[in-house]
């Protein structure tokens, strides 16, 4: 399979960024101690598809996400919608900042891919 090598350096603290990983779009977000304190606040019984922040990420300042809402395949926009993370305009899922879905269709969160940290960079897939 092929996997691509993201340097940590081009996703500045408080940013997303979207890179290409075999045709589809994954999104690297770089969170605040603010945006982690958040996420690792959430009640995970009143999830829709009950995740705890701590079982989506490797290190805590790092999200790394497929970038295809689970309802009907659109892209969300990222840093965007109501929960600090990834809104999808086509039908208005709203997805928090570890890509779990809190408000709209989607019945699922954004797919976690497989990815390494290796020296400063993330290599995904
Ligand atoms: Fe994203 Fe429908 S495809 S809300």
């Amino acid at each position: 399979l092929a996997s691509i090598e993201i340097s940590m350096n081009d996703v500045p603290e408080g940013q997303t960024k979207t890179f290409e990983w075999r045709g589809k779009p994954v999104f690297v977000k770089h969170r605040t101690k603010n945006e982690i304190a958040r996420e690792k606040a959430v009640v995970v019984s009143e999830l829709r598809d009950p995740q705890h922040d701590d079982e989506r990420v490797q290190k805590d300042e790092w999200s790394v996400v497929i970038g295809v809402c689970t309802h009907l395949g659109c892209v969300p926009i990222a840093n965007a919608g109501d929960f600090g993370g990834y809104y999808c305009p086509c039908h208005g899922s709203h997805y928090d900042g570890s890509g779990r879905i809190r408000k709209g269709p989607a019945p699922l969160n954004l797919h976690v891919p497989a990815y390494a940290f290796k020296d400063t960079t993330i290599v995904i897939g």
